[in-house]
């Protein structure tokens, strides 16, 4: 089995499903109010793990009720927590609008997350025995970049998901394999707005990039290699919420079994959009044996 340890965030999603998200100074009436675990590397971790990984996850969640939930969530989907830590104070929250067509728009809360500035030195060890190290940027980039120093030093594949947008110190992306933008972050990084362009770009930065593309799949290149775009089943979004993660926590797995780079996009893809079809982040993702079901078919 592949060994993925994932540092990074988990927030409870709070989340209101309306028609039309309101704009400034508007009050809608939504249909439908939900908690469901998330967190990007919350749900990055939660993917993988019932994509078939050994998973465990560096990160904190406060000593709230949320907390509790969190952590049970992790278990109850087979990551393992010893490595996440409970701090004073409450665990980070997400506030999500999702609309009728399963767009969402987003505020973070940090709370238990902001504790997470380093690696410890009881997490080292954690990080130097896996397969690879996926990071996203919902915790503090001093954490970050030392996760991919650690991951560097032990020959651990580092995947990043530059999400929230942000710019990045040049340290991270020197440490970094393999980034895990949208369209909007490679936009954001490059300032180039045509994907190709954007991945090219970032390949003077990075090894290998896929850029997602939403409902229209993926984009891979890689140095010295021609891009690849592949393609993700049609299928009607209900909530798009944690689908990037779903995405790169089913990579992640893939890659880490030796497959083929269009088949793990391909299989990423798969479980990506069964999780579009159902709400909530967490509560959405798929288990191996549907997402090999989806992508035999
Ligand atoms: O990537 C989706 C996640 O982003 C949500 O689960 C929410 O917690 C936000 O952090
Ligand atoms: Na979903």
């Amino acid at each position: 089995m592949t060994d993925i340890v994932v540092l990074g965030s988990t927030n409870m999603d709070l989340v209101a499903y309306v028609e039309k998200a309101p704009q400034r100074g508007e009050t809608v009436t939504g249909r439908e109010f939900r908690t469901v675990p998330g967190g990007k590397g919350a749900n990055q971790a939660i993917a993988a793990a019932r994509a078939g990984a050994t998973v465990s996850m560096i990160g904190a969640v406060g000593n709230d009720a949320f907390g509790s939930r969190l952590r049970a969530t992790l278990e109850h989907s087979g990551v393992n927590t010893d490595h996440l830590r409970t701090t004073e104070g409450p665990s980070g929250t997400a506030h999500i609008v999702v609309d009728a067509e399963g767009g969402n728009s987003i505020v973070v809360v940090p709370g238990a997350n902001a504790t997470v500035d380093r690696v410890l030195p009881r997490d080292e060890g954690c990080i130097a025995s896996a397969d690879s190290l996926l990071l996203q940027l919902e915790t503090p980039l001093s954490a970050v970049l030392a996760g991919a120093r650690t991951a560097r030093a032990h020959g651990v594949r580092t995947i990043l998901t530059p999400a929230p947008a942000q710019p990045l110190p040049p340290e991270l992306l020197a440490a970094t394999d393999l980034l895990v933008p949208n369209e909007h972050e490679a936009a954001a990084l490059t300032g180039l707005t045509d994907p190709r362009e954007a991945a090219a770009a970032l390949l003077e930065r990075v090894p290998e990039v896929v850029v997602t593309l939403g409902a229209a799949g993926s984009l891979y290149a890689a140095r010295g290699a021609e891009p690849l775009t592949v393609p993700a089943p049609r299928v009607t979004a209900v909530d798009s919420t944690g689908a990037g993660d779903t995405f790169v926590g089913a990579l992640a797995v893939a890659l880490g079994e030796a497959r083929p780079v269009r088949e793990a996009l391909s299989w990423a893809a798969t479980a990506a959009a069964l999780s579009v079809q159902r709400a909530g982040a967490s509560a959405s993702m798929p288990y191996r044996p549907e997402i090999e079901a989806g992508y035999a078919s």
